[in-house]
């Protein structure tokens, strides 16, 4: 399986990992394809992510995935964080091999279930 320079970079040196303390939301989520799982922490001000975490157990594409969508929704409104699909993160990568698509996924559902924790917190009806 062949995956390019980008991903390698990101799976070898993956940007934003660890645990924030503080965080205003925080989920768990598991790929139901293969049982690897995200952790994903955000930290929020005036609906938007000023600082962000996670832990990927899981493959090189789930690692690399992570690491490149946190990079993409740092700094981002929740509303286009949540607009973030795993094919613009695969696509950010440079592309994955089609068998690894469902790597990104989880880093969608991570963002998505995220957004939709913090807003059960504030009231808010899920998106
Ligand atoms: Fe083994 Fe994902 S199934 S790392
Ligand atoms: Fe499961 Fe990659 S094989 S996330």
């Amino acid at each position: 399986m062949q995956f390019t320079e980008t991903v390698m970079d990101h799976f070898t040196n993956p940007r934003n990992v660890g645990v924030l303390e503080d965080a205003d939301a925080f989920v768990e989520v598991g790929s139901s394809e293969c049982g690897d799982t995200t952790a994903l922490y955000l930290k929020i001000e005036d609906d938007r992510i000023v600082d962000v975490r996670f832990r990927t157990l899981g493959c090189a594409a789930a690692i690399a995935s992570s690491s490149m969508a946190t990079e993409m929704i740092k700094g981002k409104s929740l509303e286009e964080a949540w607009a973030l699909t795993n094919r613009e993160v695969a696509a950010a990568l440079g592309g994955l091999p089609e068998p690894k698509m469902h790597c990104s996924v989880l880093a969608e559902d991570a963002i998505r279930q995220a957004i939709n924790a913090y807003r059960e917190k504030q009231g808010l009806e899920p998106w």
